[in-house]
């Protein structure tokens, strides 16, 4: 068993079915590289989407995808949990067992809609609607284009119940060199906003 008071505080990321799974899986290495435990929930279409963009191989079960995620991250014993669509027995189904911070990303605009309208129909939904009832930090990564007007309504719906939405658009002031320079464009204002340090990339104004 794990002494999970040796990390620091969990941190719920889902992935879900929006192209950038990249995003999703370098801010898990990056929590765990901040000793944070992530609890992870990936949804079937966010599995379609990890194996037709990445060279990734997860595999659907919870406890083997613990298990090839903690590989690939390098995480302790029982810092990264993963469950199930229908495991409505995990912490993160409950405000009493809810981490205090989730992050959907990427963020499908199924799962926005979702989400914005309380539809709760597997875990990932669940979880983000117990963090808008419960007042916690939710944040948003939509990743489509262009924006239908119900993309964007459900998006100011959610804005205004104190959800974050941070679409997956990096700038390009930072010069980047590498795709991983773009994808940790993104990462690291999620890491902002969840008040975690990097070292990704200077904020504006600092030195490089
Ligand atoms: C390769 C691939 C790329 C996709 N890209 C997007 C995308 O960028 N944005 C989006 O909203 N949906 C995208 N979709 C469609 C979603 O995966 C689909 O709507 C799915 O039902 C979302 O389910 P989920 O929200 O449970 O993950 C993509 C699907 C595939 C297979």
């Amino acid at each position: 068993m794990a002494d999970e008071t040796a990390f620091e505080k969990p941190v719920t990321v889902a992935l879900t079915g929006a192209s950038g799974a990249q995003y999703g899986l370098r801010l898990i290495d990056c929590l765990v590289a901040a000793r944070h435990q992530v609890l992870v929930l990936i949804s079937k279409a966010a599995q379609m989407v990890i194996a037709t963009e990445t060279d990734v191989s997860l595999p659907s079960n919870p406890e083997r995808l613990s298990e090839a995620l903690k590989e690939r991250s390098g995480a302790a014993p029982g810092q990264i949990r993963c469950f199930g669509r229908e495991d409505w027995m995990a912490p993160v189904a409950s405000g009493s067992g809810a981490p205090s911070a989730m992050v959907i990303c990427p963020c499908s605009t199924g799962t926005l809609s979702a989400v914005a309208t309380g539809a709760s129909n597997n875990l990932i939904e669940r979880a983000a609607d117990v963090a808008l009832k419960e007042r916690r930090q939710l944040i948003l990564v939509p990743r489509e284009t262009p924006f239908s007007a119900i993309h964007l309504e459900h998006m100011l719906t959610l804005t205004r119940m104190g959800a974050v939405i941070l679409p997956a658009a990096p700038g390009f002031y930072h010069r980047p060199q590498t795709l991983d320079d773009m994808i940790d464009f993104i990462v690291a204002r999620i890491l902002n906003q969840l008040g975690i340090a990097h070292t990704l990339m200077p904020r504006w104004g600092e030195s490089t």
